[in-house]
């Protein structure tokens, strides 16, 4: 029995979407301004093409210019670097996403650190990480930025919160951490050393799960009338030769426990692209010192 509010991340995602195209019309109007977000993809990676396909569609729907490079595998790591130098230097490109994973001869580290913090619109440039832990105005990345618009859709004010974050990457669960802390929520990161991580989620009035391991979170875990969000997207097993894609969290168990619980698919995986396009339009302001409209 489900009695969880199902949060729509696909509807939420859409009306971000519109939000954005209105706020890069009346900036077009007024300062003659097109942000652009310019992606890089270099391999054969199939899932990865796929996110390049759509980000590079939601920029051109939202009224912004898109630059695609798509460069083979085999790319000198030095040629991927002047290619980012380049991108820096060009006006029209206001955020610049290097798709990860690279292949192995590519040190992403190095990658990451050329770009200009000043368009790095997926939060990864230790500035722009440093700059959200000491509470200052960063770019943020987009996958915990758009899994705390979920949690602030159920409760607008987070304030007090037990809130137990379930992975510890550099891209989700420790930037989590700090707009979590900036809601004045009580925050823990949990981990695969955790001790007794059925107890620790139990805490949780709200559960982050961004651990990449399929439904590994049990329903029973789940405090009655949390709020749950999953970050993970893993693809599974359905019999007869099919797949299905599960979340990190047992879906079916936590709803019937928790208050409010985000579906996979369309939970947090369509709000990663429309925050993508908020830091882009919020790039393309940054760097011209026009104020970007609060979001
Ligand atoms: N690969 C999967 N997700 C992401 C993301 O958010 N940013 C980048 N650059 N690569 C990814």
């Amino acid at each position: 029995m489900t009695t969880a509010r199902i949060i729509d991340g696909k509807a939420i995602a859409e009306a971000l979407r519109s939000d954005i195209a209105r706020a890069v019309a009346s900036l077009k109007s007024s300062s003659g301004v097109t942000p652009g977000l310019a992606v890089v993809l270099v391999g054969e990676d199939p899932a990865s093409h796929v996110y390049v396909r759509n980000k590079a569609k939601q920029t051109a729907e939202a009224g912004m210019l898109s630059f695609e490079h798509r460069l083979p595998a085999d790319t000198p790591e030095k040629d991927i670097l002047a290619l980012v130098a380049r991108l820096n230097a060009d006006d029209r490109v206001d955020g610049i996403l290097v798709q990860l994973p690279l292949p192995k001869h590519i040190d992403a580290k190095k990658v990451i650190e050329t770009i200009d913090p000043a368009k790095d619109v997926d939060g990864f440039h230790p500035v722009n990480a440093g700059r959200l832990a000491i509470g200052e105005q960063a770019l943020v990345p987009c996958t915990p930025a758009g899994c705390l618009i979920l949690a602030k859709s159920v409760s607008p004010k987070l304030t007090g919160m037990d809130a137990v974050i379930v992975g510890r990457s550099n891209i989700v669960g420790k930037p989590m951490a700090q707009l979590l802390l900036a809601e004045d929520c009580t925050v823990t990161i949990a981990h695969s050393r955790t001790r007794n991580l059925p107890e620790v989620v139990g805490r949780a009035d709200l559960v982050i799960a961004a651990v990449g391991r399929p439904e590994m979170i049990e329903g029973d875990w789940i405090k009655p009338g949390a709020i749950v969000i999953d970050v993970g997207i893993n693809r599974v097993p359905a019999g007869s030769g099919k797949s299905k894609l599960v979340g990190d969290v047992s879906y079916a168990a936590a709803a019937t426990r928790a208050a409010a619980i985000t579906p996979v698919p369309g939970g947090v995986g369509p709000m990663t692209i429309a925050c993508l396009l908020r830091n882009t339009f919020q790039a393309a302001c940054g760097r011209r010192h026009l104020t970007a409209p609060p979001s």
